[in-house]
């Protein structure tokens, strides 16, 4: 036979019970994230004219040094519009000391001056990608990355022979300067990525993309700088949770 006040305590129990269970399930302890790490947004809109008015197109500046303790001294200005089956880039790459020795399709070309873009389709953070690189003589490099740990460590490359890439693209040297154009395939960016197959194409597609520079500078140490920089020292480029969005926007000249 209980007494009374034992059904008090039976009550509390039963009262402190289900309010923790209600308490734990509408507020489960947190699982500590880790931060998220900040990547870069901008929209990309049809080009304007052909051949392309550069200027009208999205511009990208202000390269940080890899490990992002501040700006590059050798900027880069890319510009980039997007047509039926291009995503075309114009990279201004300021230099001092222009000077890379390769000549032929896929060699070391990031051991000398270099312009290099990593791209997938998708939003995701990738652990496929293509990566491009253009020497300031015109020489292309250009692979199918799989990065199994988001870091240099985990990368495997796989070359894609520059023709058959359907990559248009050139460099010229100019004052101080040189500027590369790359006429990139969206199908071959597409191939590249963890999409196993080209999607139907939506009306605002995302791209996941990085930018970046390797420059011999005249009188200091070789510079690595990045469009979003992947904060990283020694310097490693393949950090696919670094890339920042690009989307492709509609006609901006309607707007
Ligand atoms: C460039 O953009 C401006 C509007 O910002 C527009 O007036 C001009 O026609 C565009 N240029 C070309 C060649 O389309
Ligand atoms: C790099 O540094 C700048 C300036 O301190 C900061 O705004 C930016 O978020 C940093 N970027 C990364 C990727 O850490
Ligand atoms: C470089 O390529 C672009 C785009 O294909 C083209 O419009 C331009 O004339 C080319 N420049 C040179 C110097 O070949």
């Amino acid at each position: 036979m209980m007494k009374s006040y034992d059904w008090v305590y039976v009550l509390g129990v039963v009262m402190v019970m289900s309010i923790s269970v209600v308490w734990g399930v509408r507020y489960p302890v947190a699982t500590p994230k880790p931060p998220q790490p900040f990547t870069p947004f901008v929209t990309v809109y049809p080009c304007d004219s052909d051949p392309i008015n550069w200027p009208n197109a999205t511009h990208v500046s202000n390269f940080r040094l890899v490990d992002n303790s501040s700006l590059a001294v050798q900027q880069t200005d890319v510009s980039m519009c997007y047509d039926e089956t291009y995503l075309n880039v114009k990279a201004d790459c300021f230099d001092n000391n222009i000077q890379s020795p390769y000549s032929q399709c896929n060699q070391d070309l990031f051991n000398a001056d270099v312009f290099e873009i990593f791209l997938a389709y998708g939003p995701e953070v990738p652990t496929k990608y293509l990566e491009i690189e253009l020497s300031p003589y015109g020489v292309l490099f250009v692979s199918k990355v799989a990065n199994t740990d988001d870091f240099c460590t985990g990368v495997t490359d796989s070359l894609i022979e520059c023709g058959a890439s359907g990559i248009v693209y050139n460099a010229t040297i100019q004052d101080n300067e040189w500027v590369g154009i790359l006429q990139i395939p969206l199908s071959l960016i597409q191939e590249t990525s963890n999409l196993a197959e080209p999607q139907p194409s939506p009306q605002l597609p995302l791209y996941r993309i990085n930018m970046y520079r390797i420059d011999i500078p005249a009188s200091q140490e070789k510079e690595y700088s990045c469009w979003n920089p992947t904060d990283t020292s020694p310097p490693c480029f393949h950090k696919p949770s670094m890339f920042g969005t690009v989307q492709f926007g509609s006609n901006n000249y309607d707007l």
